[in-house]
């Protein structure tokens, strides 16, 4: 049996995680040292087995959707935990999807996407939850009566904001940010807008004072949800995002769960969940962590061994 060979773009926390979890599996692993020079890239990918892109989003993914294209061209499979590449480039990398793992970008451990492979009907006819682990732990950090500062503290202690945000406020807007790039994902992949997809631009985003932020988080009734569904959701005075696409109202608000979702309530804190329902009126929920490195890079890799299931990749 042949050893698999992996090439890790991005070495930082997700990075090192994979490594630690693909070497325990007896894969080789190398981190890419090519740093935005393709030239240098190409000649790493030739011999990967799998390419692993786990990078932050700059300006909208344009480094990993280069990773990403300049792997595929090379006839490798990819699996990525940046979300930029695929809200951003949806279109331009459908037709490659079959050779792209991209189960983290949304949801971390707790795989949501996987949902939308198995619905039966062609289209969800709604999708609603919870898709970001920083903003459910906040919000639990607060309405348990904890500090601003010291929620903070907590969510950086376990690694959980975007990178290069420091206060609160710049912490729940660069949150907003990731959200809209999981909303593109989860619209894309899903198809609940039937055969539309959008990109984080197509969404209006309405600010918040650094005082309503709080008050919104500390309330113990209200919780940050998406829905996406025909029928309006909340008071649109209460939309922090905002699409219709294909008359499907896409929406981000700090709502009250028992009203406003459908699923199995649980304890915030860091996870997430989504409920999803077809036409026929089946439903499926899928729960978990919704970030962090140990789940996020488990799910990576249970993507990479159904990519090497699929396309024959000879272990
Ligand atoms: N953390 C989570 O729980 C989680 C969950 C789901 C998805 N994700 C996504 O996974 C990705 C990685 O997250 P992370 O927490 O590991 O981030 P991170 O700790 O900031 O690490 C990112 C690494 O990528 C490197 N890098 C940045 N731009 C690069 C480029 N153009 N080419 C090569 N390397 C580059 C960085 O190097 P420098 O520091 O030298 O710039 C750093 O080593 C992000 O897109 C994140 O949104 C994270």
């Amino acid at each position: 049996m042949r050893t698999l060979r992996a090439l890790i773009v991005g070495k930082g926390g997700i990075g090192r995680e994979l490594a630690k979890q693909l070497t325990a599996l007896g894969w080789s692993v190398v981190f890419s040292e090519a740093r935005d020079r393709m030239f240098d890239f190409v000649k790493e990918v030739e011999n990967a087995d799998i390419v692993f892109v786990c990078i932050p989003t700059r300006d909208k993914g344009e480094a990993a959707y280069q990773y990403i294209t300049y792997a595929l061209a090379a006839g490798k499979c990819v699996v990525t935990a940046e979300k930029g590449a695929l809200a951003y480039h949806f279109e331009s990398l459908r037709p490659r999807l079959p050779r792209i793992g991209f189960t983290a970008t949304v949801g971390g451990g707790s795989e949501p996407l996987s949902m939308f492979s198995s619905l039966g009907a062609p289209r969800p006819k709604k999708i609603n939850g919870f898709v970001n682990g920083t903003v459910n732990f906040l919000s639990w950090c607060l309405s348990q009566g904890m500090e601003p500062e010291e929620a903070l503290a907590a969510a950086f202690e376990k690694g959980m904001p975007e990178k290069g945000a420091t206060t609160f406020f710049q912490v729940f807007n660069a949150e907003i940010g990731d959200i809209l790039m999981k909303l593109a994902v989860l619209v894309n992949v899903s198809g609940v807008c039937g055969k539309y997809s959008i990109t984080p631009d197509c969404f209006s985003t309405f600010m918040l004072y650094e005082g309503e932020v709080l008050r919104l988080l500390s309330n113990p009734r209200l919780r940050f949800m998406v829905s996406m569904s025909e029928q309006r959701v909340g008071m649109q005075s209460s939309w922090q995002v905002y699409a219709n696409v294909n008359g499907v109202h896409i929406v981000g608000a700090f709502l009250d769960p028992t009203e406003h979702y459908e699923g199995k309530i649980i304890p915030a804190q860091e996870q997430n969940s989504l409920f999803a329902e077809d036409y026929l009126g089946r439903s499926q929920e899928k729960w978990g962590p919704g970030a962090g490195f140990e789940p996020t890079a488990g799910v990576m890799v249970k993507d990479a061994k159904r990519l090497i299931a699929v396309h024959g990749i000879k272990e």
